[in-house]
């Protein structure tokens, strides 16, 4: 039955190569069990909705500097996915946190890729490169990506899957990032997206 798959709605703000490879899974069949049907943007020229378009799936660009506040923000995204009857939100390289009352909404409703193994490095301020930064700071020799659901601390809901990705000598952070996206977040992401869908489907 194809109309009880989980309505999957990625938010994104950047490359969107975590988008990709959910989009690439969807096709291949590792997520059969839900179905992506509209793609956020927070920033107007992110190349994800660009990745979105190819992929035939619907786009919305939310841009948070055309808010005057998180609250105008996030009615604008909760209406989008109202409008597209959504189970489940992944967060794919968003760069806005979600407020308490937002995330209290969807109860493990709504998953996040994050680009180190929590409780390292992660919370408020680490994301993307900066977490990466960090990491080669502190000389950690391993790292990773973790994906959790989301509540109301910043990277703190329960943890469906984590990776370890080595660190290597002479690393940048642009070289570890790459490394532990195409050995962990893009692996990581599309198995927890299929795990969830496939429990929510069963709900349906
Ligand atoms: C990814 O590494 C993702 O884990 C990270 O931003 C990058 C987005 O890349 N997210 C965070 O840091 C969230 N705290 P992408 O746009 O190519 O998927």
């Amino acid at each position: 039955m194809l109309n009880n798959k989980a309505r999957i709605a990625v938010l994104v703000s950047g490359g969107g190569t975590n988008l990709q490879a959910l989009i690439d899974a969807e096709k291949s069949g590792i997520i059969k069990s839900g179905k992506i049907v509209l793609v956020i943007s927070s920033k107007a020229d992110a190349y994800a909705l660009t990745r979105a378009k190819n992929a035939g799936i619907d786009v919305a660009v939310v841009a948070r500097k055309e808010c005057k506040d998180t609250k105008e923000f996030e009615s604008k995204i909760t209406d989008k996915l109202g409008e597209y009857g959504i189970d489940l939100i992944i967060l794919a390289g968003f760069m806005s946190v979600l407020s308490a009352e937002f995330v209290k909404r969807y109860p493990e409703r709504i998953i996040n890729v994050h680009p180190s193994l929590i409780p390292s490095f992660c919370g408020d301020g680490f994301y993307g490169l900066r977490v990466h930064e960090a990491a080669l700071e502190y000389g950690v020799k391993v790292s990773g990506a973790t994906v959790h659901f989301v509540n109301e601390v910043t990277d703190g809901g329960k943890i469906i899957a984590q990776k370890a990705v080595e660190v290597k000598d002479g690393d940048t952070p642009e070289k570890l990032q790459k490394r532990i996206m195409e050995e962990a977040e893009w692996v990581l992401l599309p198995r927890a997206a299929e795990l969830i869908s496939k429990s929510i489907k069963e709900q349906k």
